[in-house]
C-alpha cells in the first residue's frame, strides 16, 4: 500500500542540486529543478551506480559514471549506455518539507 514519507526539507536540496535520501529502506535521489522536486530510485539502470553522484542537465539527470541520461519526470533512459528506465516517485512539498509516495 503506497504511503507518503517525509524525506527532506526543501532547504536540504537547493535549486540545481541532487540529494540522496532514504525512504522505507529505498535509496532515492531527489532533484530540485528551479524549485520543482523530482524523485527517482538512486540506482542507475546501466551498472547500478548511484545517480545521486550525477549532475542535472535541464530536465535530465546525467549519471557521471558512463554518461547515461534519464528524464526526471518519467525515468526514461534518454541516452546510452542506459536503455532501461529507472523508477520515479510522486513528490509533494508541504510546509517546507518534501514528501515522496512510496
Ligand atoms: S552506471 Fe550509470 S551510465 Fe553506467
Amino acid at each position: 500500500m503506497p504511503r507518503w514519507v517525509r524525506v527532506a526539507s526543501t532547504g536540504d536540496c537547493p535549486p540545481g542540486n541532487l540529494l540522496a535520501v532514504e525512504g522505507d529502506d529505498q535509496r532515492i535521489v531527489l532533484a530540485n529543478v528551479e524549485g520543482d522536486f523530482y524523485a527517482l530510485v538512486d540506482q542507475c539502470s546501466h551498472q547500478e551506480f548511484p545517480l545521486s553522484d550525477g549532475e542535472l542537465t535541464g530536465d535530465r539527470l546525467e549519471c557521471i559514471y558512463h554518461g547515461a541520461e534519464f528524464d526526471l519526470c518519467t525515468g526514461r533512459a534518454m541516452r546510452l549506455p542506459a536503455i532501461r528506465p529507472v523508477k520515479t516517485f510522486p513528490v509533494e512539498v508541504r510546509d517546507g518539507d518534501v514528501f515522496i509516495e512510496i
